[in-house]
């Protein structure tokens, strides 16, 4: 199970004594008072900043953080103030946040660099120009460096100024989290060890139809749970009581359990509850729970969780698989009650001895949450861009580099 990046790297190339500008994913979530609440992100990256800072380059940052709209009051929420501050920590360093990414502040910051430093630009997304791949733009970004290292692999499907357009005045390469990424989720899906098993859960179906269709032409068998397993229900003729329906994609969901067949396993028993719990105010104590065959809901409950014995066959399946791939959670992980059956994957995995990959934000941070996150193979930092990888779509933050 093998497959090579096939753009150049940071390895490919002389660093030392160069400004390398560096687009690094370090849109990380945050509590109300701004404090990070998983900082993965920021230390998948420090293999290449701490390649480029030992080689002796002068390590200009950029990132985005969240999705800005052009407010007065933006640079106060979305600033990378809390980034600087945590990777300083984890550096060892002081990294000293520019509070720009173009213009004279920011070339200030850069041109004081001396061999082996490195700085940190504020969030390109204060600038709407970032999202709209302005070529002007780009080039400003672009004319502080002299090389342009790509290892923001979870932004890799936007085609912005500073993923893409940049490398239209600077020469780009990937850096080593891009290529990790690239090599183990191209790996499955090119190569895989068999059985290849694929397991699908998260909320919509709609957001997951690339990634079926792309799968189910290459995987042995693929387990769908969570939400979105409640739109399959429906569309086999069941009653899903007061469950998530997405009801645009009930004919696509027909029409796939047509043509897979038995490729496709859907839970048996569910775990439902008498109310939301996750509407605002809900006292979660109060909510009452009844584990059910999935063809007996009954009217008024919805879904929260894949039942036991849903539980042991998907364990099962995943039990004899040379690789498997897991996006999305089987319940709602983030209530401990309902965590059960994403659990019980998460550990089915870790147990497995195959070559096991999570994408996508959710089962990241459920794998993470739930500490099983040392035992597999490799744990993707992308949730867009690794659904987008995994419908077999180029993702432009790795066309634009240049190849080997
Ligand atoms: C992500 O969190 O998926 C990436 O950082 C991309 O962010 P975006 O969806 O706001 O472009």
């Amino acid at each position: 199970m093998s497959v090579k990046l096939n753009k150049k790297t940071i390895e490919d190339i002389e660093v030392r004594g160069k400004r390398v500008l560096v687009r690094v994913d370090f849109n990380v979530p945050q509590d109300k008072s701004g404090q990070i609440t998983d900082d993965r992100r920021i230390r998948a990256a420090l293999p290449t900043i701490q390649y480029l800072m030992k080689h002796g380059a002068k390590t200009i940052l950029v990132s985005h953080l969240g999705r800005p709209k052009g407010k007065p009051e933006d640079y106060e929420k979305y600033t990378l103030k809390p980034v600087a501050e945590r990777l300083s920590e984890l550096l060892g360093t002081t990294v000293e946040l520019a509070p720009d990414c173009i213009g004279p502040q920011a070339e200030a910051a850069v041109y004081a660099l001396e061999e082996g430093e490195i700085v940190l630009l504020e969030n390109v997304r204060l600038h709407p120009e970032e999202e709209k791949n302005d070529l002007d733009f780009a080039e400003k970004l672009a004319s502080l460096a002299q090389l342009y290292v790509n290892d923001a692999f979870g932004t890799a499907h936007r085609a912005h100024a500073s993923t893409e357009g940049v490398t239209k005045f600077v020469p780009g390469v990937a850096g080593y989290l891009m290529q990790k990424e690239i090599e183990y989720l191209g790996g499955a899906l090119e190569d895989p060890k068999r059985p290849f098993v694929a397991i699908l859960g998260g909320v919509k179906v709609k957001d997951k139809i690339g990634v079926i269709e792309s799968l189910l032409g290459k995987v042995d068998r693929l387990l769908i749970g969570g939400a979105m397993a409640y739109t399959f229900l429906k569309a086999q003729g069941k009653e899903i009581g007061n469950s998530i329906l997405d009801a645009d994609s009930l004919d696509f969901c027909k029409n796939v359990l047509a043509s897979a067949g038995d490729k496709i396993l859907l839970p048996t028993d569910v775990v439902v509850a008498d109310r939301n719990p996750m509407e605002p105010g809900v006292d979660l104590d109060s909510v009452q729970t009844r584990t059910v065959s999935v063809d007996a809901i009954p009217a008024g409950y919805q879904g929260v969780d894949i039942g036991p014995e849903t539980a042991k066959r998907f364990a099962e399946a995943v039990k004899g698989a040379g690789t498997v791939v897991w996006n999305g959670p089987m319940g709602i992980f983030e209530i401990d009650r309902f965590a059960v059956g994403t659990r019980a994957m998460a550990q089915a995995l870790a147990d497995s001895g195959a070559v096991t990959i999570v994408g996508g934000g959710d089962s990241a941070a459920a794998v993470e949450e739930l500490g099983f996150a040392d035992r597999m193979t490799h744990i993707s930092t992308g949730g867009g861009a690794s659904l987008e990888f995994l419908e077999g779509k180029e993702l432009p933050g790795v066309v634009a580099l240049q190849d080997k």
